[in-house]
């Protein structure tokens, strides 16, 4: 029973890259690839024979095509957004794909928002992410995730998909979001470092307590949010207890790509690490996590560690 029920809440990142039969894999994350449409389709398709039924997408985006706006990340034939329609005439209702509704990969600056006078806009951003989320919508999406932290999205994004005739698109909502030293590796992978200063204006700080935790996240379940995420998940195991005890809504952990590379470089072979990945999601499990994002999931799954 508990294995069937941790396997079919894990949920698999891909990072999508426009071209053809392009598999790069990512030096900070070993066994985590960028790819072109043609081989993610192929990637996903033997991740679905294995059990994997939950794909989380992120756009790689030419640094030719990045502007300040973003204005990349809600063009309807990009990668990603080919990819979500591919998918969903392949695989139907099958399967679960999520979409990752931010700025950073689409900015030149690399920041998750639009920049007004040397600050991160808030309500410059909404309009934006509003747009990509519908993009991501009209290609077919089951959950669009914002990943941004700008107050008041959850809202705006939910009215837009409403009015737009949207209304099975999911809304997953990074609600409880750290200002984290555990996503270098991802800022390779989604080439969407910040070309200056930090994201800690938007992300919560490390010290922060339970009540703004709480407060997050019952702020976006009261903007319309269906599944509400806290990441990193490793060193917040307890804000996960203490928000998942509070929401009504599924509550999600992003078990973050510095975590990922901290268990390859901790673990010489793999027996080791599948009992390391199993300790872990177990944990998440225990805290309240009904929705686990890993980059572990293909091997865990694959490979029956559970
Ligand atoms: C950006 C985003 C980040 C991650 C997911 N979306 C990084 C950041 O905030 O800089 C991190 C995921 C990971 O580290 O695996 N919107
Ligand atoms: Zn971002």
């Amino acid at each position: 029973m508990l294995e069937s029920s941790i396997n079919s809440s894990l949920v698999q990142p891909h990072f999508v890259v426009d071209g053809q039969g392009v598999n790069d894999e990512i030096s900070s994350m070993p066994g985590i690839f960028q790819q072109s449409v043609d081989v993610l389709i192929e990637t996903i398709s033997k991740d679905v024979e294995s059990g994997i039924n939950n794909h989380m997408l992120f756009p790689v985006i030419h640094s030719s095509l990045k502007d300040p706006y973003a204005s990349a990340a809600h063009v309807d034939d990009m990668p990603l957004q080919n990819a979500v329609r591919l998918l969903r005439e392949k695989f139907g209702d099958s399967i679960v794909i999520l979409t990752d509704v931010c700025l950073c990969t689409a900015t030149d600056h690399g920041h998750c928002g639009v920049i007004h006078n040397e600050v991160i806009d808030n309500d410059r951003t909404i309009p934006v992410l509003s747009k990509i989320a519908l993009s991501h919508a009209k290609a077919g999406a089951d959950y669009v995730s914002a990943s941004d932290m700008m107050d008041g999205r959850i809202l705006a994004i939910r009215e837009v998909l409403e009015s737009e005739g949207y209304v099975k698109t999911g809304i997953l909502a990074y609600s409880v979001k750290y200002a984290s030293s555990f996503y270098g590796p991802f800022r390779d992978a989604a080439c969407s470092a910040p070309s200056f200063g930090d994201r800690g204006s938007h992300q919560m700080d490390i010290r922060s307590g339970y009540p703004e935790a709480i407060l997050e996240a019952v702020t976006d379940e009261g903007e319309g949010a269906d599944i509400i995420m806290i990441k990193p998940a490793l060193t917040y195991l307890d804000v996960v207890r203490q928000v998942s005890d509070v929401v009504s809504r599924p509550v999600a952990v992003f078990n973050v790509s510095g975590e990922y590379s901290m268990v390859l470089s901790a673990t010489p072979d793999e027996e080791s690490r599948k009992k390391m990945v199993r300790e872990i999601f177990h944990s998440f499990k225990r805290a309240g996590a009904d929705v686990i994002v890993s980059y572990h999931t293909r091997e865990a799954v694959s490979k029956n560690w559970l």
